[in-house]
Protein backbone atom coordinates (compact mmCIF):
# COMPACT_ATOMS: atom_id res chain seq x y z
CA UNK A 1 0.00 0.00 0.00
CA UNK A 2 1.19 3.41 -0.90
CA UNK A 3 0.91 5.46 1.90
CA UNK A 4 1.91 8.89 0.18
CA UNK A 5 -0.86 9.31 -2.07
CA UNK A 6 -4.16 8.26 -2.95
CA UNK A 7 -5.85 8.02 -5.97
CA UNK A 8 -8.49 9.55 -8.35
CA UNK A 9 -9.15 12.52 -9.94
CA UNK A 10 -11.29 15.45 -8.58
CA UNK A 11 -12.80 12.78 -6.02
CA UNK A 12 -12.94 14.07 -2.25
CA UNK A 13 -10.17 13.08 -0.34
CA UNK A 14 -9.88 12.86 3.44
CA UNK A 15 -6.74 12.39 5.03
CA UNK A 16 -4.93 13.00 8.29
CA UNK A 17 -1.15 13.34 9.40
CA UNK A 18 -2.15 13.23 12.70
CA UNK A 19 -5.07 10.25 13.86
CA UNK A 20 -7.98 12.29 15.17
CA UNK A 21 -7.34 15.55 13.40
CA UNK A 22 -9.71 15.80 11.22
CA UNK A 23 -13.47 16.77 12.14
CA UNK A 24 -15.76 14.46 12.22
CA UNK A 25 -19.52 15.57 10.87
CA UNK A 26 -18.60 19.25 10.05
CA UNK A 27 -16.10 21.77 8.76
CA UNK A 28 -15.28 24.29 11.41
CA UNK A 29 -16.56 22.87 14.49
CA UNK A 30 -16.58 25.45 17.69
CA UNK A 31 -13.80 23.72 18.70
CA UNK A 32 -11.28 21.76 16.00
CA UNK A 33 -9.48 18.68 17.47
CA UNK A 34 -5.55 20.03 18.82
CA UNK A 35 -6.86 23.47 18.91
CA UNK A 36 -5.82 23.16 14.94
CA UNK A 37 -7.25 26.35 12.59
CA UNK A 38 -9.99 25.48 9.93
CA UNK A 39 -9.58 27.25 6.75
CA UNK A 40 -11.25 26.89 3.30
CA UNK A 41 -9.68 27.14 -0.07
CA UNK A 42 -11.68 27.50 -2.60
CA UNK A 43 -10.87 26.78 -5.90
CA UNK A 44 -14.40 27.73 -7.69
CA UNK A 45 -16.85 30.37 -6.89
CA UNK A 46 -18.84 29.08 -3.95
CA UNK A 47 -21.95 29.41 -6.08
CA UNK A 48 -20.11 26.63 -8.99
CA UNK A 49 -22.35 24.10 -10.17
CA UNK A 50 -21.58 20.59 -8.25
CA UNK A 51 -19.70 19.14 -10.45
CA UNK A 52 -17.21 21.90 -10.99
CA UNK A 53 -17.23 22.97 -7.59
CA UNK A 54 -13.75 22.56 -6.22
CA UNK A 55 -12.93 23.19 -2.29
CA UNK A 56 -11.10 21.58 0.32
CA UNK A 57 -10.81 22.47 4.32
CA UNK A 58 -7.13 22.69 5.63
CA UNK A 59 -6.79 21.98 9.70
CA UNK A 60 -2.96 24.26 10.44
CA UNK A 61 -1.11 24.57 13.24
CA UNK A 62 -1.42 28.00 12.90
CA UNK A 63 -3.84 30.40 10.39
CA UNK A 64 -2.32 31.32 7.55
CA UNK A 65 -3.85 34.83 7.78
CA UNK A 66 -1.43 35.38 10.41
CA UNK A 67 1.48 37.68 8.35
CA UNK A 68 2.71 40.78 7.51
CA UNK A 69 2.80 43.11 4.02
CA UNK A 70 3.83 41.52 1.22
CA UNK A 71 6.49 43.58 -0.92
CA UNK A 72 7.37 43.63 -4.12
CA UNK A 73 9.75 41.05 -5.65
CA UNK A 74 12.06 41.47 -8.46
CA UNK A 75 12.62 38.24 -11.07
CA UNK A 76 13.03 39.74 -14.55
CA UNK A 77 12.51 36.91 -16.95
CA UNK A 78 9.49 35.94 -15.10
CA UNK A 79 6.65 37.48 -17.32
CA UNK A 80 2.52 37.93 -17.15
CA UNK A 81 -0.67 38.09 -19.05
CA UNK A 82 -1.54 40.42 -20.74
CA UNK A 83 0.56 39.77 -23.42
CA UNK A 84 0.40 42.66 -25.54
CA UNK A 85 3.32 43.27 -27.49
CA UNK A 86 4.23 42.84 -31.09
CA UNK A 87 3.58 39.57 -32.49
CA UNK A 88 4.78 37.49 -35.45
CA UNK A 89 3.10 35.39 -37.56
CA UNK A 90 6.24 33.32 -37.61
CA UNK A 91 6.61 29.76 -37.49
CA UNK A 92 8.77 30.15 -34.05
CA UNK A 93 11.53 26.98 -32.39
CA UNK A 94 13.93 27.02 -29.75
CA UNK A 95 17.29 24.86 -29.05
CA UNK A 96 16.93 23.90 -25.34
CA UNK A 97 18.05 26.63 -23.14
CA UNK A 98 21.09 24.80 -20.11
CA UNK A 99 20.66 25.30 -16.68
CA UNK A 100 22.55 28.36 -15.74
CA UNK A 101 25.52 27.71 -13.35
CA UNK A 102 24.57 30.50 -10.97
CA UNK A 103 22.60 29.33 -8.33
CA UNK A 104 18.74 29.74 -8.67
CA UNK A 105 15.83 28.15 -7.17
CA UNK A 106 12.83 26.78 -9.25
CA UNK A 107 11.27 30.35 -8.50
CA UNK A 108 14.57 32.58 -9.42
CA UNK A 109 14.77 29.72 -12.29
CA UNK A 110 11.52 30.69 -14.09
CA UNK A 111 11.85 32.20 -17.84
CA UNK A 112 8.72 32.88 -20.03
CA UNK A 113 8.79 31.82 -23.47
CA UNK A 114 5.14 33.07 -24.29
CA UNK A 115 1.51 33.30 -23.36
CA UNK A 116 -1.55 35.13 -23.94
CA UNK A 117 -4.49 36.44 -22.23
CA UNK A 118 -4.74 38.25 -18.81
CA UNK A 119 -4.97 37.36 -15.60
CA UNK A 120 -7.38 40.03 -14.62
CA UNK A 121 -9.60 38.25 -16.79
CA UNK A 122 -9.06 34.76 -15.39
CA UNK A 123 -8.23 33.42 -19.40
CA UNK A 124 -5.04 32.36 -21.14
CA UNK A 125 -1.74 30.78 -20.10
CA UNK A 126 1.75 31.06 -20.04
CA UNK A 127 4.73 29.20 -21.42
CA UNK A 128 7.37 29.03 -18.71
CA UNK A 129 10.48 26.94 -18.60
CA UNK A 130 12.01 26.57 -14.99
CA UNK A 131 16.16 26.30 -15.45
CA UNK A 132 17.05 25.23 -11.96
CA UNK A 133 19.59 23.83 -9.70
CA UNK A 134 19.26 24.42 -6.17
CA UNK A 135 16.05 23.48 -3.15
CA UNK A 136 14.47 26.45 -2.02
CA UNK A 137 15.31 26.78 1.01
CA UNK A 138 12.76 28.51 3.98
CA UNK A 139 10.97 29.48 0.92
CA UNK A 140 7.78 29.06 -0.73
CA UNK A 141 5.80 30.01 -3.58
CA UNK A 142 2.08 29.95 -4.20
CA UNK A 143 0.40 31.72 -7.88
CA UNK A 144 -2.85 33.56 -7.05
CA UNK A 145 -2.88 34.45 -11.00
CA UNK A 146 -3.45 30.33 -12.06
CA UNK A 147 -2.82 26.88 -11.78
CA UNK A 148 0.88 25.03 -12.43
CA UNK A 149 0.93 22.19 -14.72
CA UNK A 150 4.77 21.61 -14.35
CA UNK A 151 6.37 18.86 -16.83
CA UNK A 152 10.22 17.60 -16.03
CA UNK A 153 12.57 17.54 -18.54
CA UNK A 154 15.61 16.83 -16.98
CA UNK A 155 15.75 15.64 -12.85
CA UNK A 156 13.87 15.31 -10.67
CA UNK A 157 11.27 17.24 -8.22
CA UNK A 158 10.32 16.44 -4.87
CA UNK A 159 7.24 19.35 -4.46
CA UNK A 160 6.57 19.99 -0.89
CA UNK A 161 3.03 21.49 -0.56
CA UNK A 162 0.58 22.56 1.78
CA UNK A 163 -1.48 19.04 1.06
CA UNK A 164 1.46 16.94 1.60
CA UNK A 165 4.42 15.70 -0.55
CA UNK A 166 4.62 15.05 -4.46
CA UNK A 167 7.67 13.37 -6.16
CA UNK A 168 8.03 13.52 -10.05
CA UNK A 169 10.10 12.84 -12.46
CA UNK A 170 10.44 13.07 -16.38
CA UNK A 171 7.85 11.30 -17.62
CA UNK A 172 5.65 12.31 -15.08
CA UNK A 173 3.83 15.82 -14.07
CA UNK A 174 2.14 17.19 -11.58
CA UNK A 175 -0.61 20.23 -11.18
CA UNK A 176 -0.43 22.95 -8.35
CA UNK A 177 -3.93 24.36 -8.18
CA UNK A 178 -3.90 28.36 -8.07
CA UNK A 179 -2.82 29.59 -4.46
CA UNK A 180 -1.86 26.30 -3.00
CA UNK A 181 1.65 27.06 -1.19
CA UNK A 182 4.34 24.74 -1.95
CA UNK A 183 8.47 24.36 -1.81
CA UNK A 184 10.67 22.48 -4.99
CA UNK A 185 13.12 20.21 -3.91
CA UNK A 186 16.11 19.12 -6.20
CA UNK A 187 19.19 17.13 -6.22
CA UNK A 188 20.83 19.10 -8.86
CA UNK A 189 20.04 20.78 -11.99
CA UNK A 190 16.89 20.32 -13.37
CA UNK A 191 14.68 22.17 -16.58
CA UNK A 192 11.24 21.69 -17.76
CA UNK A 193 8.16 23.20 -18.62
CA UNK A 194 4.94 24.85 -16.72
CA UNK A 195 1.65 25.82 -18.30
CA UNK A 196 0.48 28.27 -16.16
CA UNK A 197 -3.14 28.26 -16.52
CA UNK A 198 -5.24 31.64 -15.83
CA UNK A 199 -8.73 30.11 -16.67
CA UNK A 200 -10.16 27.47 -15.63
CA UNK A 201 -8.80 24.67 -13.58
CA UNK A 202 -7.92 21.25 -15.49
CA UNK A 203 -10.10 18.53 -15.97
CA UNK A 204 -10.24 15.46 -17.44
CA UNK A 205 -11.93 15.71 -21.44
CA UNK A 206 -15.25 14.15 -22.63
CA UNK A 207 -14.67 10.73 -23.96
CA UNK A 208 -17.64 10.96 -25.72
CA UNK A 209 -18.15 7.58 -28.29
CA UNK A 210 -14.85 6.43 -26.78
CA UNK A 211 -16.77 5.05 -23.81
CA UNK A 212 -16.20 5.39 -19.96
CA UNK A 213 -12.65 3.98 -19.93
CA UNK A 214 -9.74 5.22 -22.26
CA UNK A 215 -7.12 8.35 -22.15
CA UNK A 216 -5.90 9.41 -18.58
CA UNK A 217 -8.04 7.12 -16.61
CA UNK A 218 -8.75 9.14 -12.91
CA UNK A 219 -7.16 6.48 -10.66
CA UNK A 220 -4.38 7.05 -12.33
CA UNK A 221 -4.24 10.50 -11.04
CA UNK A 222 -2.53 10.48 -7.46
CA UNK A 223 -3.09 12.84 -4.71
CA UNK A 224 -0.58 13.57 -1.55
CA UNK A 225 -2.02 12.81 2.09
CA UNK A 226 -1.21 14.82 4.72
CA UNK A 227 1.88 15.73 5.88
CA UNK A 228 3.18 18.64 7.70
CA UNK A 229 6.10 20.82 9.15
CA UNK A 230 6.35 22.52 12.62
CA UNK A 231 8.94 24.79 11.76
CA UNK A 232 9.70 28.18 13.43
CA UNK A 233 11.64 29.93 11.85
CA UNK A 234 11.50 32.92 9.06
CA UNK A 235 10.29 31.22 6.31
CA UNK A 236 9.97 33.89 3.24
CA UNK A 237 6.56 33.49 0.77
CA UNK A 238 6.82 34.28 -2.50
CA UNK A 239 3.45 34.81 -3.90
CA UNK A 240 2.14 35.96 -7.78
CA UNK A 241 -0.23 38.37 -8.20
CA UNK A 242 -1.70 40.21 -11.64
CA UNK A 243 1.64 39.43 -12.91
CA UNK A 244 4.18 40.34 -10.25
CA UNK A 245 5.85 38.43 -7.66
CA UNK A 246 5.69 39.73 -4.27
CA UNK A 247 7.45 38.40 -1.02
CA UNK A 248 6.75 38.55 2.69
CA UNK A 249 8.59 36.71 5.44
CA UNK A 250 6.34 34.69 7.79
CA UNK A 251 7.91 33.81 11.69
CA UNK A 252 6.74 30.01 10.46
CA UNK A 253 6.49 27.87 7.41
CA UNK A 254 3.07 27.82 5.82
CA UNK A 255 3.01 23.65 4.93
CA UNK A 256 2.13 23.11 8.37
CA UNK A 257 -1.71 21.62 7.62
CA UNK A 258 -2.02 18.36 9.72
CA UNK A 259 -5.18 17.69 8.07
CA UNK A 260 -7.57 18.23 4.99
CA UNK A 261 -10.40 16.91 2.88
CA UNK A 262 -11.88 18.07 0.03
CA UNK A 263 -12.04 17.92 -3.55
CA UNK A 264 -9.16 20.61 -4.56
CA UNK A 265 -5.93 19.11 -4.40
CA UNK A 266 -2.44 19.20 -5.94
CA UNK A 267 -1.55 16.13 -8.23
CA UNK A 268 0.22 14.08 -9.72
CA UNK A 269 0.31 11.90 -13.19
CA UNK A 270 2.54 8.99 -15.06
CA UNK A 271 2.20 10.36 -18.36
CA UNK A 272 2.62 5.96 -18.81
CA UNK A 273 -0.58 5.55 -17.48
CA UNK A 274 -2.11 7.50 -20.59
CA UNK A 275 -4.03 4.43 -22.66
CA UNK A 276 -3.25 5.87 -26.03
CA UNK A 277 -6.23 5.75 -28.78
CA UNK A 278 -5.36 5.59 -32.60
CA UNK A 279 -7.16 4.04 -35.85
CA UNK A 280 -6.38 0.44 -36.30
CA UNK A 281 -8.21 1.26 -39.89
CA UNK A 282 -6.46 4.45 -41.89
CA UNK A 283 -6.36 8.13 -41.82
CA UNK A 284 -5.32 10.36 -38.57
CA UNK A 285 -7.68 11.30 -36.04
CA UNK A 286 -7.56 14.65 -34.62
CA UNK A 287 -4.47 15.03 -32.20
CA UNK A 288 -7.16 15.86 -29.27
CA UNK A 289 -7.05 12.01 -29.05
CA UNK A 290 -3.93 12.84 -27.56
CA UNK A 291 -5.21 15.64 -24.77
CA UNK A 292 -4.63 14.33 -21.10
CA UNK A 293 -6.41 17.49 -19.32
CA UNK A 294 -8.66 20.43 -20.82
CA UNK A 295 -9.44 23.44 -19.43
CA UNK A 296 -12.11 24.76 -20.67
CA UNK A 297 -13.20 28.06 -22.13
CA UNK A 298 -17.05 29.95 -22.62
CA UNK A 299 -16.85 27.85 -25.86
CA UNK A 300 -17.76 24.45 -25.70
CA UNK A 301 -14.32 22.53 -27.13
CA UNK A 302 -12.37 25.54 -27.43
CA UNK A 303 -9.93 25.49 -24.85
CA UNK A 304 -8.29 27.92 -22.75
CA UNK A 305 -5.38 25.37 -22.57
CA UNK A 306 -5.30 21.66 -23.39
CA UNK A 307 -2.60 19.49 -22.31
CA UNK A 308 -1.83 16.97 -25.16
CA UNK A 309 1.25 13.89 -25.10
CA UNK A 310 2.67 12.26 -28.10
CA UNK A 311 3.43 8.93 -26.09
CA UNK A 312 5.27 5.99 -27.57
CA UNK A 313 2.48 3.71 -29.08
CA UNK A 314 2.30 1.54 -32.15
CA UNK A 315 1.58 2.67 -35.69
CA UNK A 316 -0.21 0.68 -37.25
CA UNK A 317 -2.68 3.06 -39.85
CA UNK A 318 -2.61 1.10 -43.41
CA UNK A 319 -2.37 3.26 -46.67
CA UNK A 320 -1.87 6.49 -44.51
CA UNK A 321 0.62 9.01 -44.17
CA UNK A 322 1.45 8.11 -40.73
CA UNK A 323 3.10 11.20 -39.29
CA UNK A 324 1.19 14.14 -38.41
CA UNK A 325 -0.02 15.76 -41.71
CA UNK A 326 0.25 19.28 -43.15
CA UNK A 327 -2.15 21.58 -41.32
CA UNK A 328 -3.43 24.70 -40.05
CA UNK A 329 -5.33 25.25 -37.09
CA UNK A 330 -7.42 28.40 -35.40
CA UNK A 331 -6.13 26.97 -32.02
CA UNK A 332 -2.59 28.22 -31.17
CA UNK A 333 0.19 25.55 -30.58
CA UNK A 334 3.07 25.85 -28.38
CA UNK A 335 5.19 22.42 -28.37
CA UNK A 336 7.58 20.96 -25.89
CA UNK A 337 9.67 17.65 -25.80
CA UNK A 338 10.52 15.56 -22.78
CA UNK A 339 12.49 12.83 -24.83
CA UNK A 340 13.56 11.27 -27.53
CA UNK A 341 12.32 12.66 -30.89
CA UNK A 342 9.24 13.57 -32.54
CA UNK A 343 7.82 11.64 -35.36
CA UNK A 344 6.98 14.78 -37.85
CA UNK A 345 10.25 16.13 -37.50
CA UNK A 346 13.81 14.66 -38.50
CA UNK A 347 15.92 16.62 -36.48
CA UNK A 348 16.21 20.30 -34.94
CA UNK A 349 13.32 19.95 -32.15
CA UNK A 350 15.59 18.57 -29.35
CA UNK A 351 14.40 17.35 -25.74
CA UNK A 352 13.92 20.51 -23.34
CA UNK A 353 13.18 22.94 -26.62
CA UNK A 354 10.65 24.18 -27.73
CA UNK A 355 8.10 25.32 -31.08
CA UNK A 356 5.39 27.27 -31.07
CA UNK A 357 2.50 26.95 -34.24
CA UNK A 358 -0.33 30.24 -34.05
CA UNK A 359 -3.19 30.34 -35.36
CA UNK A 360 -3.43 29.41 -38.98
CA UNK A 361 0.47 29.17 -39.05
CA UNK A 362 1.22 26.17 -41.95
CA UNK A 363 3.28 23.51 -40.56
CA UNK A 364 3.44 19.83 -40.15
CA UNK A 365 6.18 16.79 -41.37
CA UNK A 366 9.64 18.30 -42.44
CA UNK A 367 10.77 17.09 -45.76
CA UNK A 368 12.95 14.48 -44.47
CA UNK A 369 9.82 13.40 -42.17
CA UNK A 370 7.69 13.58 -45.36
CA UNK A 371 10.14 11.56 -47.63
CA UNK A 372 10.77 8.46 -44.54
CA UNK A 373 6.80 8.31 -44.41
CA UNK A 374 6.06 8.17 -48.32
CA UNK A 375 8.40 5.82 -48.93
CA UNK A 376 8.11 3.61 -45.77
CA UNK A 377 6.68 -0.06 -45.79
CA UNK A 378 3.81 0.04 -43.91
CA UNK A 379 4.17 -2.53 -41.59
CA UNK A 380 3.34 -2.52 -37.78
CA UNK A 381 5.72 -0.12 -36.33
CA UNK A 382 6.54 0.99 -32.86
CA UNK A 383 7.37 4.72 -31.76
CA UNK A 384 9.66 4.19 -28.90
CA UNK A 385 11.73 6.48 -26.17
CA UNK A 386 9.40 9.73 -27.27
CA UNK A 387 7.56 11.64 -25.75
CA UNK A 388 6.43 15.61 -26.84
CA UNK A 389 3.65 17.92 -26.26
CA UNK A 390 1.59 20.68 -26.72
CA UNK A 391 -0.12 23.79 -24.67
CA UNK A 392 -2.73 24.13 -27.26
CA UNK A 393 -4.96 27.52 -26.45
CA UNK A 394 -7.44 29.44 -28.32
CA UNK A 395 -6.12 32.57 -27.91
CA UNK A 396 -2.78 33.35 -30.16
CA UNK A 397 0.35 32.55 -28.11
CA UNK A 398 2.77 35.54 -27.34
CA UNK A 399 6.55 35.21 -27.45
CA UNK A 400 7.99 37.07 -24.96
CA UNK A 401 11.05 39.56 -25.66
CA UNK A 402 13.14 37.28 -24.06
CA UNK A 403 12.28 34.38 -26.15
CA UNK A 404 12.21 36.50 -29.35
CA UNK A 405 15.75 37.75 -28.93
CA UNK A 406 17.27 34.67 -27.15
CA UNK A 407 20.13 32.66 -28.76
CA UNK A 408 18.13 29.68 -28.67
CA UNK A 409 15.75 30.84 -31.50
CA UNK A 410 16.34 29.29 -34.37
CA UNK A 411 16.74 31.44 -37.54
CA UNK A 412 16.85 29.02 -40.23
CA UNK A 413 13.53 27.08 -38.66
CA UNK A 414 11.50 27.73 -42.08
CA UNK A 415 13.79 25.95 -43.83
CA UNK A 416 13.07 22.77 -42.85
CA UNK A 417 9.84 22.77 -45.55
CA UNK A 418 11.39 23.62 -48.16
CA UNK A 419 12.19 21.21 -51.43
CA UNK A 420 9.54 19.93 -51.39
CA UNK A 421 9.12 18.58 -54.99
CA UNK A 422 5.98 20.05 -57.09
CA UNK A 423 3.17 17.70 -57.56
CA UNK A 424 2.99 16.76 -61.12
CA UNK A 425 -0.60 16.25 -63.17
CA UNK A 426 -0.77 13.05 -65.56
FE1 LIG B 1 0.12 21.35 -35.20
Amino acid sequence: MDLTYQSGFGAHFATEAAPGALPVGQNSPQQVPFGLYAEQLSGTAFTAPRHENRRSWLYRLRPSAGHGAYAPYRQARLESGPFDGPVTPNRLRWDPIAVPDHPADFVDGLVTLAGNGDVATLSGMAAHLYLANRSMVDRVFYDADGELLIVPQQGALRLVTEFGRLDIAPGEIAVIPRGVRFRVEVDGPVRGYVCENYGAAFRLPELGPIGSNGLANPRDFLAPVAAFEDVERPTEVIQKFQGGLWTATWDHSPLDVVAWHGNLTPYKYDLSRFNTINTVSFDHPDPSIFTVLTAPSEIPGTANVDFVIFPPRWMVAEHTFRPPWFHRNVMSEFMGLVTGAYDAKAGGFSPGGASLHNCMSDHGPDLASHKGATEAELKPHRIDNTLAFMFESRWVIRPTKYALESSALQADYDACWTGFPKARLP
